[in-house]
């Protein structure tokens, strides 16, 4: 299968992917949350209830795994990427090595993981990989992102998506502007612009093909306590403009994340983003806390849950999937009609 050809599959119309590529620290404070500790068991066992959902292909496209994931089996023998795959589920793998501070520029962080990445790649396309993923995070604040934050990054993105491609696997770059502080709509908007505008300046020069790739950004939101009221429109319009400013046309595919929003949230900005004229790109969902939040409170890591803890999935992903296509309303929401 072709880049494009994957990269396509995963913008499927209707479908998204969902994020389960939690590194263990990560993994280890959400299990936490519900009472468990975090052994290799237990993400296992979470990440097969997750993952093995009847009927999830329905509105998945993809699941991003941990190192760890790719290289387990389910319960029943079944290799993990095997068994998406049985069910049309695009198995992909995170491969970044998560961020260091980058020296000299306080509360600004790099990811790490570029050494011997070109053989780490080889060896998750000989386990069943078929895209690929790295997340740069820029943080808005006093002085920053610093214009050597945003290059460091966009640098290490350019680097991973080359040798990704290389490879045979699909890059979903991921620049990240993170929605913690007080700053406005505005500003984030601005950041998101040149952060956009410095990856694909990088990409281009690195000779990154576009049509095999796949952006992940954030949606163009207000800082967390800036305090500023918007609603759904005033969201999908500011991304929208950030993107069409930013964004070739040769790319098929923006898949957001998610980033702190509530559910609900992530879902009614992504149906509004749809429900604008149509945009050269699919818009769609790579979604980790917005598509598992509702799964792990409705497990509590209870054997009687499962059943329910699958349904919260399955509705999260029905939702989504109506949203990719601008069909989503509140009141198909379980609260609506409470
Ligand atoms: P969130 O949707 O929880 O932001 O996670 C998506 C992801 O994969 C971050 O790298």
């Amino acid at each position: 299968m072709s880049l494009y050809a994957t990269a396509t599959a995963l913008v499927a119309p209707g479908k998204g992917i969902l994020a389960a590529d939690e590194s263990h620290p990560t993994m280890a404070k959400r299990l936490a949350r519900i009472g468990l500790d975090s052994t290799e068991a237990v993400r296992r066992d979470y990440r097969e209830l997750l993952l093995g959902t009847p009927g999830l292909d329905e509105h998945v496209s993809g699941v991003i795994l941990f190192d760890e994931t790719v290289r387990q089996t389910w319960r029943s023998g079944t290799p993990v990427p095997a068994a998406l795959l049985d069910r049309g589920i695009i198995p992909g793998v995170k491969v970044d090595a998560g961020l260091t501070p980058l020296p000299r520029f306080p509360d600004e962080d790099v990811t790490q993981g570029l050494d011997h990445l070109y053989e780490r790649l080889a060896e998750y396309v000989t386990l069943g990989a078929r895209f690929a993923k790295w997340r740069g995070v820029i943080r808005i604040g006093a002085g920053r992102p610093t214009a050597a934050c945003i290059e460091a990054n966009a640098h290490a993105l350019a680097r991973y998506a080359a040798a990704a491609q290389e490879q045979g696997l699909v890059p979903v770059v991921e620049p990240e502007v993170l929605m913690d502080g007080n700053h406005s709509l505005e500003q984030c908007a601005a950041v998101t612009t040149v952060v956009l505008r410095t990856v694909y300046d990088h990409l281009a020069r690195y000779r990154v093909d576009l049509s095999g790739t796949l952006l992940k950004p954030n949606m163009v939101l207000p800082g967390t306590t800036s305090g500023q009221q918007v609603d759904d429109e005033d969201i999908a319009a500011a991304t929208l403009g950030v993107l069409r400013d930013t964004v070739p046309v040769s790319v098929p595919g923006i898949v957001f994340l998610s980033g702190g929003q509530t559910p609900e949230q992530a879902t009614a900005r992504l149906d509004a983003l749809n429900r604008a004229p149509a945009q050269p790109w699919q818009l769609s969902f790579s979604f980790g806390r917005a598509l598992q939040a509702p799964v792990l409170d409705t497990w509590a890591g209870l054997e009687e849950n499962r059943g329910a803890a699958r349904s919260a999935l399955l509705h999260r992903a029905r939702m989504n999937g109506l949203a990719r296509r601008g069909r989503w309303a509140a009141d198909l929401e379980p609260h609506a009609a409470a």
